[in-house]
């Protein structure tokens, strides 16, 4: 597994809170400060540096840290990002360190919202502030552009950038051993949602050239489906031990099947099913479509295999 090392500076927390939110999102990883950066640290994957702004900059020593660690931060890949209350200043709070890292080995450079408590602030930082407002003729007051929404969304784009440094097993290889785990299994958790309605449905499956199939005779998640087709698929061993992993999360679309129609039919022969005696139940049995598009893989395999446990495979 790739590991993600975020440095931050935070003299009033919002930076850090933003930080333990994106590591978080990003594990495995660690939330450090600067003066608590070592040797050991860089043999981890992937770097986020982290600052507030204060008057127009920078944490001054997130700058330093840059610049003292500048050779070997380049030889990596690396996310930016800051809290200030000036978003619409992105580009200038971002331009001296990328001109310190250099633009190849940044990913992205995001401002996000921050937070000002008049009464936490240190005397001198006060003192900066009256005498900035009273120039630039604003008011000072406390703001709060905290926005756990914003955090979320930049750690989900950041994860999509680490996910790209992960080497790839080749992809025949990664395609054989999932078709594989999905034939030799049975059951997966199906998870739909709509709104504030969220289903884990534990059901039986069949697996199929990139679909996956569910017979079911109702209930409520297709209350979900028929309102939203994103759904997502566990399969998994029983944890055993940490060189026994095995477990596939996968992103599809679902659609239910059209009962009675060709398709219908044709699904229920891959399931090995007789047409005629299903269409005879007392019940309607319906089957959902799901159309895989994108699987996470966590097995031991790779790794003994040399490559990453964890492989990303999408579906053609
Ligand atoms: C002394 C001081 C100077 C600041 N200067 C700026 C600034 O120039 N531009 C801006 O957008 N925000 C400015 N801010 C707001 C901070 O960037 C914001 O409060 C940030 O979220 C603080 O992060 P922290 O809680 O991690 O310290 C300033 C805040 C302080 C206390």
């Amino acid at each position: 597994m790739k590991k993600t090392l975020i440095i931050c500076e935070s003299k009033y927390g919002t930076t850090k809170k933003a930080a333990d939110t994106l590591a978080l999102i990003l594990g495995p990883s660690k939330v450090i400060s600067c003066n608590e950066f070592n040797e050991e640290y860089k043999n981890y994957d992937f770097f986020v540096l982290g600052s507030p702004i204060y008057m127009e900059s920078f944490d001054e020593k997130i700058i330093r840290f840059a610049i003292e660690e500048r050779d070997f931060l380049r030889t990596k890949k690396i996310a930016l990002f800051c809290t200030c209350l000036a978003k619409s200043k992105e580009k200038e709070y971002f331009k001296p360190i990328i001109s310190i890292l250099e633009k190849e080995c940044i990913v992205t450079a995001k401002a996000l919202g921050g937070a000002l408590k008049l009464k936490e602030l240190e005397k001198e930082d006060m003192d900066l502030l009256i005498s900035f407002s009273e120039k630039a003729k604003i008011v000072l007051k406390d703001a709060d552009f905290y926005d756990v929404k914003e955090v979320v969304d930049l750690g989900l784009e950041i994860k999509g950038f680490r996910d790209k440094i992960i080497p790839s097993a080749p992809y025949l290889k990664v395609k054989f051993l999932l078709e594989e785990f999905l034939k030799c299994h049975n059951t997966c958790t199906l998870s739909t949602s709509f709104n504030g309605r969220v289903r884990g449905t534990p059901i039986e499956y069949t697996y199929e050239d990139g679909y996956i199939y569910l017979f079911s005779e109702g209930g409520e998640k297709f209350a979900n489906i028929l309102l939203n087709e994103n759904v997502s698929i566990s399969i998994y061993d029983n944890y055993d031990n940490m060189t026994k992993l095995a477990g596939v999360q996968i992103f599809g679309k679902a659609y239910i099947v059209p009962y009675r129609g060709k398709e219908y039919c044709d699904i229920a022969q891959i399931k090995g099913l007789n047409v005629e005696q299903l269409l005879k139940l007392p019940i309607k049995m319906n089957i959902i479509k799901i159309k895989l598009i994108r699987a996470e893989i966590l097995f031991s395999k790779f790794k003994t295999m040399g490559y990453d446990i964890r492989q990303i495979f999408n579906f053609e």
